[in-house]
């Protein structure tokens, strides 16, 4: 297959409109050769506007709008969450209420903050009175994640709360079993930790400390081993 084709092939994956001059096929359009290989997924615009036009699942109904993400598109870090809530849907920005500030506080202990990471959803879209994504709309968006995952291309990853958790990483262990401990995505290439949701800490403030360790534990793998 040659690259235009993968390029098209994964256009028509994210449902976005391929549109072809006649006459043109692909080994005339874009021979391999002039072709590097990686060049095959959609740019970070592209990216944004099929997401603002998805309707890949039945969540697009209900969406005031879409919520790509925000932050730093070649961050260090990249905090990934569960989805929109009501908030978040009305803003198109995510984690903008209470949990929000408090995921700010977090970020802000490791000296980062909201322009200086990428922060995205295993969902774009509002679950309807925020309830827990299910496994087809997660599956349909995950090939939005996984290619904002492979442009941010980060050091690291902080997925918060037992959703994100269990969608990255595959798994249905609940977030008790899977914090305090290295993970990692895409062939062992990005170390991920898990740690409480910022909701779940508002209500749990108690569990904040094991949060801390979370962070702390992130921050040195991404410093790599003490010289
Ligand atoms: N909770 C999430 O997981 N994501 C948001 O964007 C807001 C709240």
């Amino acid at each position: 297959m040659s690259a235009e084709a993968r390029r098209r092939a994964y256009l028509e994956a994210l449902e976005i409109d391929v549109y072809t001059l006649r006459g043109h096929d692909d080994a005339a359009a874009a021979p391999d050769a002039d072709i590097s290989p990686g060049e095959v997924g959609p740019d970070w615009e592209t990216l944004r506007s099929a997401v603002a036009s998805c309707t890949n699942c039945s969540l697009h109904q209900s969406r005031t709008q879409t919520v790509f993400g925000v932050g730093n598109p070649s961050a260090d870090w990249m905090i990934i969450g569960e989805a929109p809530g009501q908030e978040e849907d009305r803003l198109g920005e995510p984690f903008v209420g209470r949990a929000g500030k408090l995921l700010d506080e977090m970020l802000r202990s490791l000296g980062l903050d909201r322009s200086s990471v990428f922060i995205a959803n295993i969902l774009k879209c509002r679950p309807p009175n925020n309830r827990d994504p299910s496994a087809e709309e997660a599956a349909a968006c995950r090939r939005y994640l996984d290619r904002q995952i492979e442009l941010v291309a980060p050091k690291m990853i902080l997925a918060v709360g037992r959703i994100a958790a269990q969608h990255l990483l595959n798994s249905d262990a609940p977030v008790g079993r899977m914090r305090g401990q290295k993970h990692y995505l895409n062939d062992g290439q990005i170390p991920v930790v898990v740690t409480y949701h910022p909701a779940y800490l508002l209500r749990s403030p108690t569990q904040k400390r094991k949060a801390w360790q979370d962070l702390v534990l992130a921050r040195q793998l991404m410093k790599g081993p003490a010289s």
